[in-house]
């Protein structure tokens, strides 16, 4: 499984960068607006930094806008997957710039039905909310089980990329599912990291290293 980092953040991008963990990054108008700023910078800044498939996101919601805005998203580097929300111009967008061979991720999905057309318009990826879902009382984890079946079914090659995700628990859900991506809040990273058995064995060891370092000064790994 496959995993981005749902962030336009900097500093975070480069931290789990360095650690190896991080295929990809996906951004959408609020992220940048949360950092503030020139959102141009930002976009560039992370282009850069990483090699996988970087997520921005167009604003028209007509079509000729998001084919305008697409193109010039790429321009920011072949590692750009333009984003489209899930509307009937969105598809269409989606149709024209997957034929020229630059890759769409279609976002806003919160249905099968959504899922399936926007596979068929040629998505690369599709991006179901599944948070927002858990948020309304809907099960958003039972929606990637049903996205994960029809996909099977037809050998579409659109992959799911699992969005809104917002506890560890998500992660390992999504994992037995199968889907192809996670997209990860930081903090939501940041806790998959941590154990406190890790913390108190590490602690532990160390103690004992003292212990025999206090009978033998000299002694080094
Ligand atoms: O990529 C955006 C998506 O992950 C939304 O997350 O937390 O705003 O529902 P959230």
């Amino acid at each position: 499984m496959k995993i981005f980092l749902d962030t336009a953040n900097l500093e975070s991008i480069k931290k789990f960068n360095d650690m190896g963990l991080l295929d990809g990054i996906t951004t959408n108008p609020s992220l940048l607006s949360k950092e503030g700023g020139n959102p141009k910078n930002a976009m560039e800044e992370i282009t850069k930094i990483i090699k996988g498939d970087v997520s921005l996101e167009v604003v028209s919601t007509e079509y000729s806008g998001m084919i305008e805005e697409g193109k010039r998203l790429r321009e920011y580097g072949d590692n750009v997957v333009v984003k489209v929300p899930m509307t009937p111009d969105g598809l269409k967008a989606c149709k024209s710039l997957s034929s020229e061979g630059i890759p769409v991720n279609v976002t806003l999905i919160f249905s099968s039905n959504q899922a399936l057309l926007a596979a068929k318009s040629g998505a690369k990826y599709v991006s179901p909310f599944i948070g927002r879902l858990d948020d309304i009382g809907q099960n958003g984890m039972h929606l990637i089980k049903e996205i994960k079946e029809i996909f099977s079914n037809y050998n579409f090659g659109t992959q799911i990329l699992v969005a809104s995700i917002r506890h560890p628990l998500h992660v390992i859900d999504a994992a037995k599912i199968g889907a192809d991506v996670v997209t990860l809040p930081p903090a939501v990273l940041e806790k998959m990291l941590h154990h406190p058995l890790t913390t108190i064995g590490l602690e532990n060891f160390l103690k004992d290293w003292e212990k025999l370092k206090s009978g033998n000064p000299d002694i080094k790994i």
